[in-house]
């Protein structure tokens, strides 16, 4: 809905040099536009104080002198613009876009004579900037070598950073680190920055990703506090290919003065453009089981054999428990052709139709649409997009025709097969057309090893979730020692700033005692409480959201009930305690109900917190079904017990939640009428 736009246009001819600056609307976020001895800066400052000092602005292009020496402001031009929209699904129902634009028109003063345009806008929660190249002579076709943009951080505040050169080349599924910005080397976005008043927050990353280079950023290692932009590259170093005209990705730097006000982040979304997809009723938030746990703690295989778990039965089995349960997906991982010897080095191999001869996919589709079930599919690509693109079009029709409208892809990789990053331009380039093939088949995509979401969920609102981050199979793996107590407390305020994760919550076979002897401290398995996992599905959003264990370990477990009820789409989403790396308290409303969620975890400590719950209705009774930790609940030594009670509670309520160390806390808060009374409190998971 577009509640009002402003329109002010003011052109402003400007001498050598100069200076412009545009504040948010509530004018507090300022940006100002430095023309200095030919070279272009801009400057960030929150209620005056100095947020990011001037840095430079510029680029290096193949054959030609760096555009960056000889610049010169050569005019300015302003709007408004205010407008709410409506997202299909989401963290909010609605988000308002309101922001001041500033435009500036720069040139070189000596040959080759290039230009641009930077277009600045200044909202509220941050501001953002990105250069527009017109089409012109002597700037056609180009590669170009570097973005010169600078973020010279004018505190030394601390930043939750993850590396982009190591352990691996480009992957996102490390442990968060913290440190002051000088002591930063290479770290990818969103890069999260406490400022070291201990209570300014800002969030530098990107927005609107399209034919162009991931942006990480290179630390100044000591030497200052200035970042500067490190856009992934090809094999042979070059990082974007292009022509004139063309658009950078917005660089966003958001910044709140209370913790609670980082999420939910909206404005990558608010530089996305909108919708494509003018029917959206098709893209359905839904909590899935599948195929895939078992794979990961080596009970079944992806590959063909004795172990093999996407059978025909097995799924069918499956199916059933999601229709049992109120589930709306089934995923079904090594279902196709390829998984065979070593499915990360024969990433040729896979088929995308063909199914190993267990499975049998029509009958499949056809069962599970019988049971009102989505059949969700599988296609790891181990990175092999060429092998991929081929047969997308033959597959997603296949799949289209057997009303199979959801894809969990993957591409487990470190670099394509030609030496180019994973986050360089042709990883961009083939995402981009994945989701939109995927749009013209009706197919909502969520996408494992991606690149960090900078907004296009808006544009694509198929594109529903995707990993980026170490997520619970971590919890399944030997060797690294899983996600330690802290991790989604980080979790929250860094990778989740970008958008929804795939994180697969919800294993109660903590210790895995279910496959064997219960496993130690350096055994791989779950390091939180029973609680924590339920709480999970209110803190980490995700509009598809997995019941990750298997099956058997949910059957007769009071506490799954939590899991059955809890819901994946929200009208409005409050943060209302947080510490990064400490705590994370959160509250949603479900779209278009008057429940409440509420997910409370902690890292290793044990926390108590008294909330009000007075984002409640005024003159309701609510009833609240409460998933604590139990007696005696510790992540590390006794991480089963749930104690399950259920209390009147109303506006004026302040409700003590206790966590256990590496523990955690569900509620579901409904209407005191008209809805199920649950049975009673037990103290049994
Ligand atoms: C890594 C993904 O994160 C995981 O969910 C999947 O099971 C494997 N790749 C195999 O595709």
């Amino acid at each position: 809905m577009r509640t009002h736009i402003l329109g002010i246009l003011v052109l402003v001819p400007c001498a050598l040099g100069g200076q412009v600056a545009v504040t948010s609307p509530d004018g507090r976020n300022e940006v100002q536009v430095i023309g200095h001895e030919g070279k272009l800066y801009y400057a960030v400052r929150h209620d005056r104080r100095n947020i990011i000092s001037p840095s430079m602005l510029g680029f290096v292009f193949r054959g030609q002198p760096p555009l960056r020496d000889s610049l010169q402001i050569t005019d300015s031009a302003r709007s408004t613009f205010d407008e709410t929209w409506t997202q299909p699904w989401g963290e909010v129902a609605k988000v308002r876009n309101h922001y001041n634009e500033l435009r500036v028109g720069v040139a070189e003063t000596s040959a080759p004579n290039r230009k641009f345009t930077l277009a600045v806008r200044a909202f509220n929660d941050g501001v953002a900037f990105r250069y527009e190249f017109p089409d012109q002579q002597n700037l056609g076709a180009f590669e170009m070598m570097d973005e010169l943009t600078e973020f010279a951080m004018a505190d030394n505040a601390k930043a939750w950073w993850i590396a982009s050169n190591r352990p691996r080349l480009d992957r996102s599924e490390q442990l968060w680190s913290e440190g002051p910005v000088s002591t930063l080397d290479s770290v990818q976005t969103p890069l999260t920055m406490e400022l070291r008043d201990g209570k300014t927050y800002v969030v530098i990353h990107e927005a609107n990703l399209v034919d162009y280079a991931k942006m990480n950023l290179r630390g100044p290692r000591m030497e200052n506090r200035t970042l500067r932009a490190d856009l992934a590259p090809y094999a042979d170093g070059v990082k974007v290919r292009g022509h004139t005209p063309f658009v950078t990705p917005w660089r966003t730097i958001q910044i709140a003065d209370r913790i609670q006000d980082l999420s939910p982040s909206v404005i990558g979304l608010n530089l996305n453009p909108p919708s494509v997809i003018a029917q959206t009723d098709w893209l359905k938030p839904m909590k899935y089981v599948g195929i895939w746990w078992g794979m990961h703690i080596n009970t079944m295989t992806w590959s063909s054999g004795p172990k093999h778990g996407a059978t025909t039965a097995n799924t069918k089995q499956y199916i059933d428990f999601a229709a049992a349960n109120g589930f709306g997906g089934v995923l079904v991982e090594g279902w196709n052709v390829g998984w065979d010897g070593d499915w990360i080095q024969n990433r040729n191999a896979f088929s995308f139709t063909q199914a190993y001869p267990d499975y049998d996919i029509v009958e499949l589709a056809r069962y599970a649409k019988s049971k009102g079930v989505h059949l969700i599919v599988h296609n790891e690509t181990s990175g092999g997009i060429q092998n991929y693109e081929r047969q997308m079009d033959s597959a997603f029709t296949m799949y289209e025709n057997l009303g199979l409208d959801a894809i969990k892809s993957g591409y487990v990789t470190d670099l394509t097969s030609a030496g180019d990053s994973h986050w360089g331009q042709v990883m961009v380039n083939h995402y981009r057309h994945t989701i939109q093939e995927a749009a013209k088949h009706h197919i909502m995509m969520d996408v494992h090893e991606p690149i960090q979401d900078t907004g296009e969920r808006r544009t694509y609102p198929n594109w529903m979730s995707r990993e980026g981050a170490r997520g619970q199979e971590y919890n399944a793996w030997g060797g690294e020692g899983g996600n330690p107590p802290e991790h989604e407390t980080i979790l929250f305020f860094t990778r989740l700033l970008d958008g929804p994760m795939d994180f697969t919550p919800g294993i109660f076979d903590i210790l895995r005692t279910h496959t064997g002897p219960a496993r130690t401290n350096e055994d791989s398995r779950v390091r939180t409480t029973i609680a924590k996992q339920l709480a999970l599905y209110v803190v980490i959003y995700s509009p598809l959201q997995m019941a990750a264990d298997l099956p058997e370990n949910y059957d007769h477990v009071p506490a799954f009930q939590f899991i059955k009820d809890v819901a994946v789409d929200w009208d409005t989403s409050r943060v209302l305690e947080g510490s990064i790396g400490d705590y994370v308290v959160v509250a949603r409303k479900q779209k278009n109900s008057p429940q409440w969620f509420l997910g409370a975890i902690t890292d290793e400590e044990a926390r108590t917190f008294d909330v009000p719950l007075d984002f409640l209705d005024r003159g309701k009774s609510y009833i609240a079904d409460i998933y604590a930790d139990g007696p005696g609940a510790n992540w590390l030594t006794n991480p089963t017990p749930v104690a399950i009670s259920h209390r009147p509670v109303t506006r004026s309520t302040r409700l003590h939640i206790a966590l256990a160390p590496g523990g955690g806390q569900a509620i579901r808060i409904r209407p005191a009428t008209g809805s199920r009374q649950p049975g009673a409190g037990s103290r049994r998971p």
